[in-house]
């Protein structure tokens, strides 16, 4: 039907007879010429309709209205000089119509696709299959398509093979609630859709594969954030015999391949590394954005002899004051740091303590209870600089930590000290194996069950939970976690000794990760691997706001797909095929 795309032609073209089909994007009229914009998946290309040649074909032109979907015949020629449009690839020539057929005509479209303006979530979700007609959407998932291509050539090159995962399978703990499916073979019985291949992975490494890697839809149900979404797409991988040392620079070839070929650019590698203590210590955060500065410090011996009574109380009782340096912050108005106090309130802080560093002046609404030598010996310690703006917080280390770590991503937002089409990677480890739940008084895993203890801590597992680091790791990008992994357990008994950390009957046990256990019986090997979010990935590499914009029919933020109307209910005699009757909602669909 055509001899080129939209977005092929050039000057090296002119004055060939070519055909080209796609959709009407704009339609002018101007100086008694009819000029469209045909576009399709690879650009646009100007067409021209000219009354004198062929006045028929002029009027039919004059018929189209946008998303019409065309095929148009004619001569390529340049365009006249002062008309070219030099930020589209074909913007130095034109096709001169000699032919057009409508293939099929269009509604108005809800919203332009041209120029969409301000259009809300809803009606594009609703006519998603017209939104991703829409250029900046259709660029994300081309994107999209070369990450994963990139992906697949590299992990190709280095001699991993893809195996596909059961999707009807059983619960894979990652800390959110499973989607369910009711087994019409097995009445009462359900499947759970996968959190991740986790336990598939790593019976693969138990079976010999040794390099395995799948780009795996993943679903979790969980609370819906602009990271994340009911189902989304890991790229999930596991090697044998293997450290973290070989992880990581897997993972940083890996990227580096994905940068090149999909931004046409390239990635700084080995990544920055941290621990868990040191982000948290320094940027109140496990994920801490490196783009800009502003590092937290501990301010507790600048107020030594203070004679405040809520910062000497605080620290008589072995917490701290901890604070940063808001770069350029003394620009801020009295009201725009009051907010940030109510922030650091609504984070649990008690206060905010703020300190403008001015010309000739410290500016402190504590300054009285503080007094002027302290507030200098805070400055001085801080190395903070005339411009600058003090925060401080006092409380016990972690949620004086955790508040001023909130604080920092908010102050470079406001402060606009973010730089744009930064890409910092950082990898995060040494977090440690549990976590204490003070609300159900248990220990829950911090990544998942099946996370490897760090073999030094290994003597202290059972009596001293707390105190044990995991070898798992997570890599961040501009302060979001992109992936994480761990080196795992292999051997069945210190499996065994986690499961009862964690507070898991032997039953359960059995019930749930017999076949983990027993697999682990026949010589596993020593494994481990990581899992990156495709969709954070790409949405990070295309500075999209959120997953949504990277995801082709992604759901709203209450799980629901627009365009399909999914989830729906279903009729009677389907439900009673599974052995499932609705409590309180009546199914509207009858049976029959
Ligand atoms: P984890 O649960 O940390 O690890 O997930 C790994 C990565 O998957 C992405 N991700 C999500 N993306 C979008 N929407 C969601 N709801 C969502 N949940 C997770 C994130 C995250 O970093 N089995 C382990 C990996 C391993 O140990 O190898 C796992 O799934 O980018």
């Amino acid at each position: 039907m055509r001899t080129h795309s939209c977005g092929g032609l050039r000057e090296t073209d002119v004055g060939q007879k070519v055909r080209l089909c796609g959709w009407v994007h704009r339609r002018r009229d101007h100086g008694g010429l009819t000029f469209i914009d045909l576009r399709d998946r690879w650009g646009l290309t100007q067409v021209v309709f000219n009354p004198k040649s062929d006045p028929a074909l002029h009027a039919k032109a004059k018929e189209l209205r946008p998303e019409f979907c065309v095929a148009v015949g004619g001569k390529v020629s340049v365009r006249p000089a002062g008309t070219e449009n030099p930020k589209i690839a074909t913007g130095r020539i034109e096709v001169v119509a000699e032919q057009l057929e409508i293939l099929n005509p269009s509604l108005t479209p809800p919203f332009e696709i041209a120029d969409p303006g301000e259009v809300s979530e809803e009606l594009r979700y609703t006519y998603r299959f017209l939104d991703l007609r829409r250029p900046d959407l259709r660029e994300r998932l081309i994107l999209r398509h070369r990450v994963l291509k990139a992906i697949r050539r590299l992990l190709e090159e280095e001699d991993f093979i893809e195996v596909e995962t059961p999707i009807l399978t059983k619960s894979t703990p990652e800390g959110a609630r499973d989607y369910l499916v009711p087994s019409r073979l097995n009445p009462g019985q359900f499947y759970a859709l996968p959190q991740s291949p986790q336990l598939f992975k790593q019976l693969l490494m138990v079976a010999g594969f040794d390099r395995y890697y799948q780009i795996a839809h993943c679903f979790r149900d969980e609370d819906l954030r602009a990271d994340r979404q009911p189902e989304f797409t890991q790229l999930d991988l596991e090697i044998s015999f293997t450290d973290e040392e070989m992880i990581f620079s897997l993972m940083e070839r890996l990227l580096a391949a994905v940068w090149k070929e999909a931004l046409r650019q390239p990635l700084e590698t080995p990544f920055p590394r941290l621990s868990y203590r040191e982000c948290m210590d320094r940027f109140g955060t496990d994920k801490p954005d490196l783009r800009y500065g502003m590092e937290l410090v501990d301010l507790t011996r600048s107020f030594g002899e203070t004679g405040f009574q809520r910062f000497r109380e605080v620290i008589e009782k072995g917490g701290v004051v901890k604070g940063f340096v808001a770069t350029g912050g003394a620009v801020l108005s009295a009201k725009a740091v009051d907010s940030f106090t109510e922030a650091a309130k609504r984070l649990g802080a008690h206060g905010l303590v703020s300190i403008r560093v001015a010309e000739r002046e410290l500016i402190c609404p504590m300054a009285k209870h503080l007094g002027e030598p302290t507030l200098r010996r805070v400055v001085a310690d801080s190395q903070a600089r005339v411009g600058d703006l003090i925060l401080l917080v006092a409380d016990l280390p972690d949620p004086a930590a955790a508040v001023l770590g909130a604080l920092r991503s908010l102050l470079a937002q406001e402060l606009k000290l973010i730089p744009e089409g930064l890409f910092s990677f950082v990898w995060v480890s040494d977090f440690p194996l549990f976590r204490y739940n003070s609300e159900l008084k248990r220990w829950d895993s911090e990544h998942h069950p099946f996370t490897a203890p760090h073999p030094e801590d290994l003597k202290r597992l059972e009596s001293d939970p707390g105190k044990v680091r995991a070898r798992s790791y997570d890599l961040v990008l501009n302060g979001t976690e992109l992936g994480s992994g761990s080196i795992r357990i292999h051997q069945r008994e210190v499996q065994e000794a986690v499961f009862r950390v964690l507070g898991i009957p032997d039953e359960e046990v059995r019930e749930r990760f017999g076949f983990l256990l027993e697999a682990f019986r026949f010589g596993a090997p020593p494994h481990g691997g990581i899992a990156p979010g495709i969709d954070r990935l790409v949405a990070l590499m295309t500075g999209a706001s959120s997953i949504r914009e990277v995801i082709a029919f992604p759901k709203t933020q209450k799980a629901v797909d627009l365009m399909t109307g999914a989830p729906s209910q279903v009729n009677e005699a389907q439900l009673r095929e599974v052995g499932i009757s609705v409590r309180g909602a009546v199914p509207v669909v009858k049976s029959g």
